[in-house]
């Protein structure tokens, strides 16, 4: 199904947005691609930013703080992802298709593995972001969250200003949730897999929560801490969701009592867990162009020739052999210190040799 929006006037972005059968990442690829310079301060900016549900437009009218922040969020979901799996065969380059482009990428549309992946680090990062812009005092309608109830060990005192997760989480679902929840969009295996995925993420970001402590006393003596609720960088979260794509379970949709679940496919009957990853269709192995499965394959991609991971050479190329070509590194070198206070240092130049894959 295909919607086209009239272009308003007085804006370059595109507003072409395509309800396939499954796009619910639609907004959060849309909202990554808006102008750095769209500060979000008037209604009227919510109709600049395409591809969102109708429930999504109405939280941008009525909180736009908070779009602010949700479009940051997006730009920061594309950015992680790519680093996450910069080492891997499928490096998330798909997330940066065009608004405009005629058809999402199919890795991310199918429910596969990627889909899941990527899904879970949407929703943890929006709940991620809306915490942590409480606290920084970005969002007028929340504010630090709770103090720990428990007393503090002695030397430890509770103080600073915890990362207010509990208004992430919601504000975030509500968001990140709403394509899932429009009766139109999609299938319901499709949809019921988003939304486990959905919630794996905001599972390891609660998981994420942890003590953060400040020293004082006398020089630096740390007789007394001030300790707070904080949540890990959005990095180690995406390291976390990593591990549980590589070990991703294959479900699928089938009657369970009185109602259509998503069921572990090969294992025997339980129910799925909370916090593992599902899809519901295999990927494709990514070595080879494909745009039917969403693959740009690995030709020309770098290659390491002396490590035993992912990024080896042997797996990144998939055994079809790779070519070396020469890169000159400028660092600084021979550094001097000189007193009182200052460093030179000089430039040299070191040949690295690097590979490609054929
Ligand atoms: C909206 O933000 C822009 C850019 O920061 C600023 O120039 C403009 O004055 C703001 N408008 C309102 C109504 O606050
Ligand atoms: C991902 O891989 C594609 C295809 O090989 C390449 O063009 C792109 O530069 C890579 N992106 C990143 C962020 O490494
Ligand atoms: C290649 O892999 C090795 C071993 O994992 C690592 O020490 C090295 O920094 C990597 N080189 C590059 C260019 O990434």
């Amino acid at each position: 199904m295909i919607l086209v929006k009239p272009r308003p006037q007085g804006t370059t972005l595109p507003r072409l947005c395509i309800l396939t059968d499954l796009c619910c990442l639609c907004s959060h690829r849309a909202l990554s691609h808006a102008p750095t310079s769209l500060h979000i301060n008037q209604t009227q900016h919510c109709k600049l930013l395409p591809g969102m549900v109708s429930s999504q437009a109405q939280l941008c009218r009525s909180n736009l703080e908070l779009m602010q922040t949700i479009v940051q969020a997006a730009r920061e979901v594309k950015k992680t992802c790519q680093k996450t799996f910069s080492d891997m065969r499928w490096n998330c380059s798909s997330i940066d298709i065009p608004i405009d482009a005629q058809k999402y990428p199919p890795d991310l549309e199918r429910g596969t593995r990627e889909a899941a992946f990527v899904y879970a680090l949407s929703a943890a990062t929006i709940s991620h972001t809306i915490a942590r812009a409480c606290t920084s005092g970005d969002l007028r309608l929340c504010s630090c969250g709770p103090m720990p109830a428990e007393i503090p060990e002695p030397g430890y005192r509770w103080g600073g200003c915890a990362d207010n997760l509990h208004y992430g989480l919601i504000m975030g679902s509500k968001f990140s949730d709403a394509p899932m929840k429009m009766k139109r969009a999609g299938s319901h295996a499709n949809k019921l897999m988003h939304l486990h995925n959905s919630e794996v993420g905001r599972q390891a970001l609660r998981d994420a929560m942890v003590m953060k402590c400040k020293c004082h006393g006398v020089s630096g003596s740390c007789s007394i801490r001030t300790c707070w609720r904080g949540l890990q960088d959005l990095r180690e979260i995406a390291m976390d969701l990593k591990t549980k794509y590589l070990s991703a379970t294959k479900v699928v949709h089938r009657p369970m009592g009185t109602r259509k679940q998503l069921v572990p496919k090969d294992i025997d009957i339980r129910p799925v867990r909370e916090n593992e990853l599902v899809y519901l269709q295999s990927s494709s192995d990514f070595c080879i162009r494909n745009d039917k499965q969403g693959s740009v394959g690995t030709q020309d991609r770098q290659c390491n020739k002396t490590s035993m991971g992912s990024d080896s050479c042997d797996l990144m190329c998939c055994g079809r052999g790779y070519n070396p070509y020469t890169e000159k590194l400028v660092e600084r070198c021979h550094c001097k210190y000189h007193w009182c206070c200052y460093v030179t240092c000089k430039k040299c130049e070191r040949i690295v040799e690097r590979y490609v894959c054929k």
